[in-house]
């Protein structure tokens, strides 16, 4: 593959961005105990940054999922590798995932976390591809609402590559 990776969302705006998103989640779930769901592997930076600016008590859980194969298609199924360890049951429950494209992946987790009757469920998304999105899923915290554009770093990958990128980035192939 030849070009380079051009800066999409720097990580300024990135910062300035999720200070803003903890500051809503803490006013929105004030001292309620909080169980924060990272979705692994994509959402492993924007995670461990974002809950350093939430003020709520919250204890981290971690649910792998893999519906990418090593490009940027869709499998069309969502496999889960890894569960959480604690019951969610009666629990307010924040999942936190890199981006929401077909909504395909946050419709399943959605519904899996669901069967484990927590007392709410909410979403927040680094990032959200509007144009792509086909599932019924409502994001609650959206970090960058972006065009249909293929984007790594910040946690992002391409085939397992570029997620220690500090920026989010795009690949540019004229140069
Ligand atoms: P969805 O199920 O179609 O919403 O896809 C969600 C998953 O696809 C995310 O968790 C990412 O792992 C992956 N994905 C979607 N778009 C991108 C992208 O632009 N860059 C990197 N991964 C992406
Ligand atoms: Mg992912």
């Amino acid at each position: 593959m030849s070009g380079k990776v051009d800066v999409f969302i720097s990580s300024e705006k990135i910062e300035e961005r999720l200070a803003q998103l903890g500051q809503q989640i803490t006013s929105d779930y004030g001292n309620k105990k909080l169980v924060v769901i990272c979705i692994l592997k994509g959402a492993f930076i924007f995670c461990s940054d974002l809950i350093r600016y939430i003020k709520t008590p919250l204890k981290m859980e971690f649910i792998k999922v893999s519906s990418y194969g090593d490009d940027t298609k869709s499998s069309g199924h969502v496999k889960f590798e890894l569960d959480v360890s604690e019951s969610l049951n009666d629990k307010d429950v924040l999942i936190v995932e890199d981006i929401v494209d077909s909504g395909l992946t946050m419709k399943e987790l959605i519904n899996h976390v669901r069967s484990h009757k927590p007392s709410s469920v909410k979403v927040a998304s680094l990032l959200l591809k509007p144009e792509n999105l086909t599932h019924e899923v409502k994001v609650d915290y959206v970090g960058f609402s972006i065009p249909n554009k293929f984007v790594i770093g910040y946690g992002l990958d391409y085939a397992g590559h570029y997620r220690e990128l500090p920026y989010i980035g795009v690949w540019n192939a004229d140069s």
